[in-house]
């Protein structure tokens, strides 16, 4: 049954991450001449101090100034939802942002699942997790969440349309029209109704939730100079790959979810709105969706290593830091729009892309 909608700000700490200790403009100086011409830099070296060498090992060029992680990859302050955050691939983007200083609000049906999470993953970083319960295939639910960020937020930086369902499988390998029709067709759990359910929960939620959020997403760009507000959508493989993998109606629905984003970015930028909407497709992840519904005391699943050996060319299914950083990537990369990135350890190369 669905939880009513209500916020639980929990007690997580809102330090800072340590910066980088060296500053000195000397020093900073001493190492581009040292770098780009050694021969010419040489005789300094006889007069320096054992501290100053210590210093100028530690200290950071200023033209390079711009390429530090924490400038490339700076979640800082942002606000971000997440949907589908009590576990698998939704957990790993909560982990990603608020690690790095997000405040991070995570939506699910299930009210325990996300305040696990909050206790688990809250305590102790720079930023923060919030859990809110709602079923974000109903509008009204939508509706209410967006009320509830607008009244404690004046944007919404990043919203990554995670929650997914995965239903029925089927037996797709037959010797004979009959055999495919009768695994295919008279599969008395392959229904109108488990499809349908499928493509509201992957595919009409999405642009329920993005449509709904655009006013607060395209705020974030007033708040945060260089800062678009970004919508990463959590397709999949499946909608790429041209085997159905035993759900027809999953795969389809990913296909789906991955064209929309596409019309949603474009129809966003040709509107002059300042918000990107790319999708990340996974390959193989842990998660209740890919373990049948289990994962630990601390809301993580498990997939044996072995199990993807010889199926995938990374030889293993994906990591927490591998979706991790893809989420880093696509929230931060201000060049990235209306793109489907798949992270999949070559899982389409080994299966093979459809159209
Ligand atoms: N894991 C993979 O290998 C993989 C690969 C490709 C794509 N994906 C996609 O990644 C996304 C996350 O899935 P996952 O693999 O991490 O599975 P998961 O662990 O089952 O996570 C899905 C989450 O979505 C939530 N959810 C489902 N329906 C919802 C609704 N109507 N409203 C709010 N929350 C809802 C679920 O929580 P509640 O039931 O408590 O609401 C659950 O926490 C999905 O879109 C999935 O299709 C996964």
């Amino acid at each position: 049954m669905p939880i009513r909608l209500a916020i639980r700000p929990l007690k997580a700490s809102f330090l800072s991450a340590p910066r980088s200790l060296i500053q000195g403009s000397t020093t900073r100086g001493y190492i581009a001449h040292r770098t780009i011409h050694p021969i010419l830099a040489r005789p300094c070296l006889a007069n320096l101090t054992g501290q100053f060498a210590t210093a100028s090992k530690m200290s950071v060029n200023q033209h390079n100034e711009e390429f530090k992680l924490d400038k490339l990859f700076d979640v800082q302050d942002k606000v971000a939802l997440i949907t589908g955050a009590g576990s698998g691939i939704g957990l790993m983007a909560t982990q990603a942002l608020a690690t790095n200083g997000a405040k991070v609000y995570i939506v699910g049906r299930t009210e325990e699942k996300l305040e696990k999470v909050a206790e688990t993953y809250g305590k102790d970083i720079p930023g923060s997790i919030i859990p809110i319960g709602a079923d974000v295939s109903q509008k009204s639910e939508i509706k209410n969440l967006v009320d509830t960020i607008s009244s404690k937020e004046k944007c919404l930086c990043i919203l990554i349309n995670n929650a997914g369902i995965a239903l029925n499988t089927q037996q797709t390998e037959a010797s004979s029209a009959e055999e495919m029709s009768a695994n295919l067709f008279s599969d008395p759990d392959e229904t109108f109704e488990m499809w349908t359910d499928t493509y509201r929960t992957n595919v009409p939620q999405i642009f329920f939730m993005t449509t709904a959020f655009l006013p607060l997403l395209q705020a974030a760009h007033a708040h945060n100079d260089n800062f678009s507000g970004t919508v990463i959508n959590i397709s999949s493989i499946s909608g790429i790959v041209k085997t159905p993998q035993h759900h027809f109606a999953y795969n389809a629905s990913k296909a789906a979810a991955i064209h929309l984003t596409t019309m949603l970015a474009d129809e966003i930028a040709s509107n002059g709105l300042r918000v990107r909407v790319n999708s990340i497709a996974p390959g193989v992840f842990p998660s209740e969706m890919t373990t049948g519904g289990e994962s630990d005391e601390r809301q993580k699943s498990h997939i044996p290593r072995e199990k993807y050996q010889d199926k995938v060319p990374a030889g293993r299914p994906g990591a927490d830091r591998d979706m991790a950083n893809a989420i880093l990537f696509a929230a931060t990369n201000q060049y990235l729009n209306g793109q489907t990135v798949a992270v999949d350890g070559g899982y389409i190369l080994s299966a093979g892309a459809g159209a």
